[in-house]
């Protein structure tokens, strides 16, 4: 797997400007020096990114995250109560922040995160920088949750193997550039974070200047067509199941949410491989992880 020896070799490579793919607990990140407008460029190009698309800059801890953004009194309180955790907060960026505005794609807030994942916060530490990382996967294609899925789609400096990622879908974002706003469903439960906040989140607004551009309608899409809330496969379909409605492939035979969340993507790996014309998915709760996993599914059968 990943030696103290791997990490040193992957912190010079960042520092160098190179590209590192590394787990963090929701998915694995294609990994830069945030304060080189050159390494973050080489993201975009690795990824076929849209350049409008703003990264994420992941930290070792609250305090590195207090030097690159400036923190409202709830944004503090989010910060305190779930990180390390599967939680992006976008803040208004400070006025000395280093991290390439390229990262930005221009605007004046930043996304930061501090990963649980003890790989992920090894490397961070060795950096000493913050690390811009997307989800390390060319752009809307399936995010990556082993080693193996970044290796078939990416071709970076090297690639930290630390297994499967316990979460499998990516990080919740919420803004908080004026009332808390929840810009993507992902890991952690929007009603987690509510009830820490005391009050419930605003919600996301389609086009507007908070629109987060993981928002994209045809974003996490396998090679197969898709077809939602199907009860049964049809001819030609291969079925990915839920609960009792299963099969050989179940994001959840016990119907856990969290557990099908882990699940998604590598059971959307291995039917596309498949080659299937199109996959059936079954029906999914929508409370928890489930407004997540809807959210991922309907992008990924979006027409396109
Ligand atoms: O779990 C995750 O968040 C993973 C791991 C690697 O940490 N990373 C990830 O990054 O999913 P990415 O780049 O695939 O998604 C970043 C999301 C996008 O929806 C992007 O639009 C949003 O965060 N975002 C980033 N900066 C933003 C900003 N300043 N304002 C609004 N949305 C922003
Ligand atoms: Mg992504």
């Amino acid at each position: 797997m990943t030696s103290a020896n791997d990490i040193a070799t992957a912190a010079a490579l960042i520092l160098a400007g190179g590209l590192v793919a590394f787990p963090t607990e929701t998915v694995y990140g294609l990994g830069a020096d945030a304060t080189q407008d050159h390494a973050v460029a080489k993201i975009y190009a690795a990824k076929g990114r849209p350049q409008f698309n703003p990264l994420i800059a992941h930290v070792v801890d609250v305090e590195a995250a207090f030097a690159l953004g400036e923190f409202s009194a709830d944004a503090l309180k989010l910060a305190a109560r779930f990180w390390p955790g599967p939680l992006t907060l976008v803040v208004p960026r400070r006025t000395d922040c280093p991290v390439s505005l390229l990262a930005s794609a221009g605007l004046p807030s930043l996304a930061l995160r501090v990963p649980a994942h003890p790989i992920a916060l090894e490397l961070l530490r060795a950096v000493g920088r913050p690390v811009v990382a997307p989800s390390a996967n060319p752009s809307g294609r399936i995010s990556p949750t082993t080693a193996a899925h970044v290796r078939a789609g990416l071709t970076p400096d090297m690639i930290l193997d630390g297994g499967a990622c316990a979460v499998g879908v990516e990080s919740t974002v919420v803004s908080l550039l004026d009332r808390p706003r929840l810009l993507r469903p992902g890991g952690l439960a929007r009603e987690t974070i509510e009830s820490a906040l005391g009050f419930a989140l605003e919600d996301a607004e389609t086009g507007g200047a908070l629109h987060s551009p993981g928002q994209l309608e045809s974003h996490y899409a396998p090679h197969a067509a898709m077809r939602l809330n199907a009860v049964q496969a049809e001819v030609g379909e291969v079925y990915l199941g839920f609960g009792a409605s299963g099969g050989a492939h179940n994001l959840s035979p016990s119907g856990d949410v969290v557990e099908a969340a882990a699940n998604l993507f590598r059971m959307l790996h291995e039917i596309d491989a498949l080659k299937p014309p199109r996959i059936a998915v079954a029906p999914i709760p929508h409370s928890g992880l489930g407004e997540a996993i809807n959210d991922r599914l309907k992008r990924a059968a979006a027409p396109r």
